[in-house]
C-alpha cells in the first residue's frame, strides 16, 4: 500500500452518471490482485475530509495505469467528475484483499454476476482468469440501457448476459431471472454488488462455492476506525469483520448479508 498523487490521463461519461477515470502512477504497479480497491482524496481542501474506495477495474502494468468506473451520485464523486486530464488526485491503495484467483483452474467456467456499481471490478477479474484459461460467464445487472456499461468489454472475453429493471436492454428483471431462464453451468461463482442482490443470489444458489465482494460504508479504509464492520454468519454477536481490510472479498456465506 502507497499514498501517492497519481495523475489524471483521461476522465469521461460512458453512462448515465458513469464516469471512467484512467490515472497514473508508481503504485499502479502493486495492484496485481483483482477486487482490491482504492481510497481516493477527492479535493484538495480536505472538504469532504473522507477518502472514498473505487474498485480497480483495469489495470495496465506496463504503462502504471489504473482504470476506475464510478457513479457520480453524492458529494464526493461529484467532485472527483471535475477532476481534468493533467490534474493529480491524491491515492492510498491497494487495499483490501482481492478474488481468488487459484480457487478455479484452467477449463473451468466461472460465472461473474455484477450489480451496477458492482461491475468494474469483475471486469479486471475477468481478465485475469481468462488469461490463466479459465472460461467465463457474465451476467450484467443494471437499472436500464442508459446505466448499462463494458457489455462490449465483457464480451471480447466471453459470453455475457444483461439485465434491466426496466426492461430496456436484455432480460427484463435482476441478475437473478437471467439465472432462472437461461441454462448456465459453472464451477465457481464471483459477484459483486449491491447487498440487496448478493442476497438473493445466495438464496437462489444456496449450494455455489464462490467469493462476494461487499460494499460497506467506510471511514479509513485502513482498518483502525470499525465503522465498517459486518457480522459473521453462525458467529457470536461480538464475531465480525472489518470488510476494508479482511474484505472486502469473502467466500460466500461467510459475512451476514
Ligand atoms: P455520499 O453519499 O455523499 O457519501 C457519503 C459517505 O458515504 C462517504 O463517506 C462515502 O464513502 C460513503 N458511501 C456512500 N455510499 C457508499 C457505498 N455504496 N459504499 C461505500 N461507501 C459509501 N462506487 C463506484 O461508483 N465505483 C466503484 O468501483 C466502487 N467501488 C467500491 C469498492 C468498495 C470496497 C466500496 C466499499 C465502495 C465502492 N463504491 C464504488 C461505492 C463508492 O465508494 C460510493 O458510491 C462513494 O463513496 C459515494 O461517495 P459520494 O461522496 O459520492 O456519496
Ligand atoms: Fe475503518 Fe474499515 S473503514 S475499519
Amino acid at each position: 500500500m502507497k499514498k501517492e498523487f497519481v495523475r489524471v490521463i483521461s476522465q469521461k461519461e460512458i453512462a448515465h452518471q458513469i464516469f471512467e477515470l484512467k490515472v497514473q502512477g508508481e503504485v499502479v504497479a502493486e495492484m496485481t490482485s483483482p477486487g482490491q480497491f482504492v481510497h481516493l482524496r477527492v479535493s484538495d481542501s480536505f472538504q469532504p475530509l473522507l477518502r472514498r474506495p473505487i474498485s480497480i477495474c483495469d489495470v495496465d502494468l506496463s504503462n502504471r495505469t489504473l482504470t476506475m468506473l464510478y457513479r457520480k451520485e453524492g458529494t464526493g464523486t461529484a467532485l472527483l467528475s471535475q477532476k481534468k486530464e493533467g490534474e493529480t488526485v491524491d491515492l492510498l491503495g491497494p487495499l483490501g484483499n482481492g478474488f481468488p484467483l487459484d480457487a478455479i483452474t484452467a477449463g473451468q467456467t466461472a460465472l461473474l454476476v455484477g450489480g451496477g456499481i458492482g461491475v468494474p471490478p469483475l471486469y479486471y477479474l475477468a481478465k485475469e482468469l481468462t488469461k490463466r484459461g479459465i472460461n467465463i460467464t457474465a451476467v450484467l445487472g443494471f437499472q436500464s440501457e442508459r446505466d448499462a456499461f463494458y457489455k462490449e468489454k465483457f464480451a471480447e472475453l466471453g459470453e455475457v448476459f444483461i439485465s434491466t429493471v426496466d426492461g430496456s436492454l436484455g432480460t427484463k428483471g435482476f441478475v437473478t431471472d437471467v439465472l432462472n431462464n437461461e441454462d448456465i453451468n459453472y464451477d465457481l461463482l464471483y459477484s459483486c454488488g449491491p447487498t440487496v442482490m448478493l442476497k438473493a443470489l445466495e438464496a437462489q444458489v444456496p449450494d455455489a462455492d464462490g467469493f462476494f465482494s461487499l460494499e460497506e460504508r467506510m471511514g479509513c479504509g485502513i482498518g483502525a476506525c470499525f465503522a465498517c464492520v459486518c457480522h459473521i454468519n453462525g458467529g457470536e454477536p461480538s464475531d465480525y469483520v472489518k470488510i476494508c481490510s479482511n474484505g472486502p472479498v469473502f467466500p460466500i456465506g461467510r459475512v451476514a448479508l
